[in-house]
């Protein structure tokens, strides 16, 4: 990493939770002694890389105060917004003054807490130098169809289908702009998603797929094997 620009992280964490259907928001849930959304701030300071953490925190959250890693002199908090992508535009705001249009933000779902440094490293490695940005990517082991109806009407080219991970990498002025721009678009699940509606096409990196989003209840102890097997 050679060259001295602030990288900053972006971790949206004001998510209900409702397809997980537990009694707290999936992000408070414990997996080998901790939370979810510790595990996933710890494997990020743990990359020694973010300038700062600018985490997006629901309003009404009890929960996040009463984690240390709240305190960290380098977690930042912001308030959480309706949409995904509303929770990380505030958290892209709260960092207003201290970032630079052209500083890197690598945005990293609270929900993935089997990120690994050597993603992260692999991720801004293959990135620095690129005009646009990207993301980690998994491509598709499966065939996949096209479905109506309940029926098959086609099978798409698995060459071109990949599956987007986070982090998601582009530089702060731009992605800021992106997301202004397509904002209450329901179509904008992640960042790059922004980005294409603008007209950029953000680059694949190949990531781990132990990197899964904890979603439904079958993920926690898939989870908590991909930790204890990265240990
Ligand atoms: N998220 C957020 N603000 C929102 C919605 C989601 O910060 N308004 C965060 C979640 O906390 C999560 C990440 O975005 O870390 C990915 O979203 P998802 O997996 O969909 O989480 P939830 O929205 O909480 O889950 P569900 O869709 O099942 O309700
Ligand atoms: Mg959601």
């Amino acid at each position: 990493m050679t060259n001295t620009r602030s990288i900053w992280a972006v971790v949206p964490a004001a998510g209900v939770g409702k397809r997980m259907q537990a009694e707290r928001p999936k992000q408070y849930l414990e997996l080998a002694g901790k939370t979810v959304l510790e595990h996933t701030l710890t494997r990020l300071l743990q990359a020694e890389i973010f300038t700062a953490i600018s985490v997006a925190i629901s309003i009404e959250d009890p929960y996040w105060s009463e984690l240390t890693i709240s305190k960290n002199e380098h977690v930042l908090t912001a308030p959480g917004g309706k949409e995904r992508s509303d929770s990380v535009f505030s958290a892209l705001q709260a960092i207003s003054g201290r970032a630079s249009e052209k500083d890197w933000v690598l945005v990293h779902d609270a929900a993935r807490p089997c990120i690994t440094a050597a993603d992260i490293r692999l991720l801004i490695g293959s990135l620095q130098d690129d005009e646009i940005g990207g993301i980690l990517a998994l491509s598709s082991h499966d065939t996949l169809k096209n479905v109506e109806g309940g029926r098959i009407v086609g099978t798409l080219d698995r060459v071109h289908i990949w599956r987007a991970l986070t982090p998601q990498m582009f530089r702060y002025g731009q992605l800021k702009q992106a997301l202004e721009a397509s904002a209450g678009n329901p179509a904008v699940t992640d960042e790059a998603s922004a980005l294409e509606l603008l007209g950029f096409q953000p680059k694949i990196v190949e990531g781990r797929p132990d990197n899964i989003k904890i979603t439904r209840p079958e993920d926690l102890p898939l989870a908590q094997f991909y930790l204890e097997q990265q240990q």
